[in-house]
């Protein structure tokens, strides 16, 4: 029997592009209704016109590292449902790239601001929402770099080693309300984010984009770009009953990453 998530209720945090976007995009292909929020009025206009607008796509303005924005999004979100299926926890920032001794105090206080405690201020609010369905799912977006060490990019792997210590903490807290905690690790994904990680670094190194970027792709043994789709289909998984014993892991989508350097 194909996947289903038919009406599942599922928020996703910064979900207007990218691997957001595109995981909202699998979660309706498979009959979910979505809840997603981003900063980018932008990418929301664009959402604006799915066909699925208003009816099981339902799209804020917020930005996720604001804590009264972010319990704005849950009151809209509450005039229309009290319980929810799935939160993802996507929102986080690639943050500087550097050797520690040229990065400022202040970019890295935003990289973990909006890395770590913008899930915090979801993953509150989600939780009385989880319980009232009594089950469902956390999901958050961690990375490659929140399993091994990411030169020139120390608070971007602080944040995402943070997000996975979050994930097992929860599991531990949230199992005996049948909520399921899961970390995802994706590796390097075809898209826009990794057109500017490339740029900067490249600047920094004083080397072709060409060069950083078959670095980057010979990270995985697999030596391939990872797609934001795949990282849908996995969420999809967990979010769905084929994955309701799955709980408190961090699971990396990267083609067997073995660096990232
Ligand atoms: N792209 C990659 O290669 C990659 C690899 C590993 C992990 N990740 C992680 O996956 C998640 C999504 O990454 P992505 O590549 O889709 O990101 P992205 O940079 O493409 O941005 C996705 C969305 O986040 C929104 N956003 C940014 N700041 C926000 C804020 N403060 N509030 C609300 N929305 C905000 C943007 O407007 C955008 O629509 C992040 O947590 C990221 O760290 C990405």
């Amino acid at each position: 029997m194909p996947l289903s998530l038919q009406n599942k209720k599922i928020i996703i945090s910064a979900g207007a592009s990218g691997i957001g976007w595109a995981t909202a995009k699998v979660c309706l292909s498979k009959g979910a209704i979505v809840y997603l929020c981003d900063i980018d009025i932008k990418s929301l206009n664009k959402i604006k016109k799915h066909p699925l607008i208003n009816k099981r796509l339902f799209a804020y303005k917020c930005d996720a590292s604001d804590e009264y924005e972010v319990s704005n999004f849950f009151t809209q979100i509450n005039k229309k449902i009290k319980k929810i299926d799935t939160l993802i926890n996507n929102v986080g920032v690639s943050g500087p790239t550097g050797t520690i001794e040229k990065l400022d105090s202040k970019d890295w206080e935003r990289t973990l601001k909006i890395n770590v405690i913008s899930h915090f201020y979801f993953t509150k609010l989600a939780i009385p929402m989880l319980k009232k369905n009594k089950g469902g799912s956390i999901i958050n977006i961690s990375s490659g770099a929140g399993i091994m060490g990411f030169p020139l990019r120390s608070p971007y792997a602080a944040s995402k080693w943070a997000v996975i210590g979050v994930t097992k903490t929860l599991a531990m807290e949230l199992g005996k309300f049948k909520i399921r905690v899961n970390a995802i690790c994706p590796g390097t994904i075809k898209g826009n984010r990794m057109v500017r990680v490339i740029k900067d670094k490249a600047k920094f190194l004083k080397v072709s984009k060409k060069l950083v970027e078959k670095e980057f792709v010979s990270m995985a043994s697999m030596n391939c770009w990872i797609y934001e789709e795949d990282i849908g289909k996995i969420c999809s998984f967990l979010i769905s009953s084929d994955g309701e014993r799955i709980s408190g892991q961090t699971i990396p989508v990267d083609g067997n990453a073995t660096r990232l350097d």
